[in-house]
């Protein structure tokens, strides 16, 4: 097979979703259709304190969670599907964004009924920056939620994408009767936990089907499906490519119920990898010459090893065990001896990947977040990663003064690695440290402990929102403890701004400082 008709084969999404909406629930069920699991429950038992061999750390058995996303693989219906998971809300870190750059497309679970959440909605809209192809599963038909006009409105507001709904339900929880197929025009019968049946739309007619369509939760749903097919949006697969549209599932991952449906119905419809940018011009996934970026750093997945992993998504041609590339940054050439793939549980030996693909390779402390590796004669680099705006900060030092260069080494370790976000405090130069979600810390604290034997204590500042200054139009004595004053590791200046008073406050003081948001330019 051709490396062409190898890439075409991939499909690679994340599954991004609030805590508790499904994303588990629904992953679990596509490992099954995928039999990647023989039964439910294995991937993760949060409450019944089964865990995955996955959670690498003591925090995630403490927890119970997932600190790191880790990849599934596998092939279903003659495609290579690649699904990377990314950890949500509190446990939230930049890893979750940058995640998202080595995806082709997303499945967002909106749990039916709560809707769009705030924690979320933050990675949907870097989605919707990024122009990422976005599909919509919602989730728990089987209770009574918001309505689903509603929540099509919800989702078109706040995101402002437009709306397809692939299917249309007829009632919910106790009345919930089915949903229209509106790709396969038929009904699907929702039979509890029992299979779905399928009905044709020409057989609703029929007299066997007289007692449900006679049903006053049909009759108002059909009269739904009857104004969306009139005034509802048009379906467009370039719409949706291109990030503008989004196909809309309604079902229940725990039936399961529509899951089957809308996994083949994405499937068929998510995007292949495609074309991606670099300093050397636009590379082809289909380019023979293989080349990569590192996204994630990820240490300590075996403790008894001390070993770092490197998460790499290949983005042209072929990877082949033992084969030497080249890292763009230093131009050192480096064999690619240990490869692997992190599927749920287990790691398993990669021998080869594709244009798509997802591959752990080992780390000798070499890699950096966003290093491009390539084998050829070409040498580019693929498009920085965007850095991400952190939202909580800390102070933190050495709690024994002695482990100075210790915790300094750690730190810069760390920061490398892409871990933590440093920032240094124009006054003082104390040391602060930018999280996207308090698990960071966490993380942080362990592995200073663990890795680097510095014991580290934080002095909270709490949650902030920074903006970057442009150099020209700093001037110290605007600013205080309120708004910090501080600098990257870059070296650029921004503030600490207390909250969104103290930054409209500001704002109309000083209309001629430009006040820079991360979140706008990413
Ligand atoms: P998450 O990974 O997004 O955090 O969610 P997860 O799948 O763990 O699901 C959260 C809870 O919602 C679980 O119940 C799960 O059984 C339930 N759930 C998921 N999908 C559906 C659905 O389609 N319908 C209904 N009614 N419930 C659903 P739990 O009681 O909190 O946990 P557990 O004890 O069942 O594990």
């Amino acid at each position: 097979m051709s490396i062409q008709e190898e890439v075409n084969k991939r499909k690679t999404f994340a599954i991004i979703s609030h805590p508790d909406a499904g994303k588990t629930t629904l992953t679990e069920k596509l490992l099954l259709y995928g039999n990647l699991i023989r039964s439910a429950g294995t991937v993760k038992g949060k409450k019944s304190g089964k865990y995955a061999t996955s959670d690498w750390m003591e925090i995630e058995k403490q927890r119970g969670i997932s600190v790191t996303s880790s990849v599934m693989n596998f092939p279903y219906k003659g495609y290579q599907v690649n699904i990377l998971d990314t950890p949500g809300h509190e446990d939230f870190s930049e890893d979750t964004y940058r995640t998202l750059t080595a995806v082709d497309s997303v499945v967002m679970i909106i749990d039916a009924t709560k809707g769009i959440e705030a924690q979320t909605l933050k990675l949907f809209k870097v989605c919707r920056m990024r122009g990422i192809p976005i599909f919509t599963f919602i989730n728990k038909l089987d209770r009574e939620g918001k309505e689903p006009l509603e929540l099509l409105e919800e989702i078109e507001e706040v995101l402002d994408i437009e709306t397809y709904p692939m299917n249309w339900p007829v009632g919910m929880g106790k009345r919930f009767l089915g949903i229209f197929d509106r790709h396969e025009k038929q009904f699907v019968q929702y039979n509890g936990n029992e299979e779905e049946s399928y009905i044709p739309y020409e057989e609703l007619k029929q007299p066997d089907h007289t007692e449900l369509v006679t049903q006053a939760t049909y009759e108002a749903a059909e009269e739904e499906l009857t104004l969306l097919d009139e005034a509802g949006d048009q379906f467009s697969l370039d719409a949706v490519l291109s990030g503008k549209q989004t196909p809309v599932f309604f079902g229940s991952a725990l039936a399961p119920f529509g899951v089957e449906t809308f996994f083949n119905t994405f499937i068929s419809m998510a995007p292949a990898p495609t074309p991606r940018k670099t300093t050397g011009g636009v590379i082809q996934p289909g380019n023979p010459d293989f080349s990569g970026f590192v996204f994630k750093i990820q240490a300590n997945m075996n403790p008894a090893h001390r070993d770092r992993v490197a998460f790499l998504r290949v983005c042209s041609g072929k990877f082949e065990r033992g084969m030497s590339v080249t890292l763009a940054r230093t131009n050192k050439t480096i064999k690619l001896a240990q490869s692997q793939q992190i599927v749920a549980s287990d790691r398993d030996t990669v021998d080869e990947a594709y244009a798509g693909d997802i591959i752990g390779i080992y780390d000798p402390n070499a890699y950096q977040i966003g290093d491009t590796l390539i084998a050829g004669k070409d040498r580019y680099e693929y498009d920085e990663l965007p850095q991400f705006p952190p939202e909580l900060f800390k102070k933190v030092a050495a709690k024994n003064v002695m482990k100075a260069k210790q915790f300094k080494k750690g730190i810069d370790q760390l920061v490398q690695e892409g871990a933590i976000q440093l920032f240094r405090d124009k006054r003082t130069e104390s040391y602060i440290i930018g999280a996207v979600g308090e698990l960071q810390y966490e993380v942080f604290q362990y592995r200073m402990k663990n890795e680097y034997n510095v014991d580290v204590v934080f002095e909270t500042i709490g949650e902030r929102i920074p903006r970057w200054l442009k150099q020209e139009q700093v001037n110290e004595s605007l600013f205080d403890e309120r708004n910090m004053l501080v600098r990257d590791r870059e070296g650029n200046f921004l503030v600490l701004f207390k909250n969104e008073f103290s930054l409209n406050w500001f704002k109309d003081k000083n209309p001629n400082i430009d006040l820079i948001d991360l979140f706008e330019i990413n």
